[in-house]
């Protein structure tokens, strides 16, 4: 494997590759998705997509590959392991009803193998086996067998969709085995397989009853976590330790004496906060914002566990610069940092408070419904903070 790659080179390797077969680059859209739609974050690189998927022409053509920066905190819990980011790359491809998934899957393979020189027997695929609404997918089988590289079959792990209703199909994910010696096992049987590249066949739609339709068009839609496979060029267990997360990694420990995983969370969390609020959201107590606020909230908690003298105040400019830079996204650096500083402030005057009325003789004993209430109305303490402050008060 290629050690010496680096995640821009890596960026630039998959676009170019990607533009030599005739498609078109389209900007990677900012984390807050189109207006109307009604999810607050862009989760994935087909989401700002879904109407030209559902066979609306895009203006650029059928064939198009672009690098969208997204958010998911549905795993908010596993972040500080090897691989989980709240905010994330995706290197992306699409076929508006042009080329089949079995092109698709033979370029995938070529250019991981010729464009990022891994070794072809470090590979492992996975095809959707079938189930009661749809059959198994034949094509992406037969084409894995045709290339060389082993299969295995499962159920509704290869099948994709974004949400419970809109466009969806079964999924080809291709695995990099990551372990020591020669492979062993298969993909879900031993995590040693890493995932890099998910190939979806979006042919359906699902409705509101769960049933599925054919889209008008035969699409695919493929995506590839950036971070992961930087991790997995650089020969590197975690996405932590990629070029991706160095100023994070250099500058942070020096600053606070953290446990591996509070480190992590911390660097994920502010460079996912910088990302957010370059892209204009404000912490608030709803919606966006209030994803921006537990974000913060969270490194908060976890930096002022051993030292409540810490403050993002500590973090040196070029951070800030550096992850607005990376994305993108137009400064200055000093407003974001003043964001967040302001959000911290906050929180501490929150916790001031909280710790004042908690030690009320009312609030000593076993709380009720009506207890939670109170403080969230009344003080503005939400339940989390509530629970934690007196776990601190009481012991
Ligand atoms: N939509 C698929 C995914 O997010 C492929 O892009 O994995």
């Amino acid at each position: 494997m290629n050690s010496v790659l680096n995640s821009e080179r890596v960026v630039r390797t998959f676009v170019e590759y990607f533009e030599q077969l005739d498609h078109r680059r389209i900007t990677g859209s900012s984390l807050l998705p189109p207006p109307g739609d009604s999810v607050l974050f862009t989760t994935s690189g087909m989401h700002p997509l879904t109407p030209h998927l559902e066979g609306r022409p895009h203006p650029l053509g059928r064939r198009l590959v672009n690098v969208q920066r997204c958010l998911r905190t549905t795993d908010l819990e596993e972040v500080g392991d090897n691989t989980h980011l709240t905010v994330f790359e995706m290197l992306g491809t699409w076929s508006l009803g042009d080329y089949t998934g079995s092109h698709s899957l033979r370029w995938g393979h070529g250019l991981l193998v010729d464009g990022f020189g891994i070794d072809p027997g470090l590979l492992y695929a996975t095809v959707f086996g079938g189930d009661e609404r749809s059959g198994p997918d034949v094509e992406s089988l037969r084409t894995w067998q045709e290339i060389g590289v082993p299969v295995e079959l499962t159920g509704e792990e290869n099948w994709w969709s974004n949400g419970p209703t809109g466009p969806c199909g079964p999924d080809s994910e291709i695995f990099v085995w990551t372990g020591e010696g020669p492979p062993r096992s298969t993909p879900t049987r031993d995590a040693r397989w890493v995932e890099v590249w998910n190939h979806v066949m979006m042919r359906h739609r699902c409705g509101e009853d769960g049933t599925l339709d054919s889209l008008p068009q035969r699409n695919v839609d493929t995506g590839l976590g950036l971070e992961r496979l930087v991790a997995v060029l650089q020969g590197k267990t975690s996405v932590f330790d990629t070029d991706l997360f160095e100023p994070w990694m250099r500058t942070v420990p020096p600053l606070w004496d953290l446990d591996l995983r509070s480190l992590r969370l911390i660097c994920d969390h502010l460079r996912s906060g910088i990302v957010v609020v370059g892209d204009g959201v404000l912490p608030s107590n709803t919606g966006r914002g209030y994803v921006l606020r537990r974000l913060v909230r969270r490194v908060l908690t976890s930096l002022w566990r051993a030292d409540p003298s810490r403050t993002i105040g500590d973090l040196p400019e070029e951070l800030f610069g550096h992850t607005l830079d990376h994305f993108g996204q137009q400064g200055p650096s000093g407003r974001i940092r003043d964001v967040l500083l302001d959000e911290e402030r906050r929180f501490t005057q929150l916790l001031e408070r909280g710790r004042r009325v908690l030690s009320r003789p009312r609030f000593c004993g076993p709380l009720g419904e009506d207890d939670f209430d109170y403080l969230h109305d009344t003080h503005g303490l939400p339940r989390d903070l509530v629970l934690g402050l007196r776990a601190d008060l009481h012991g």
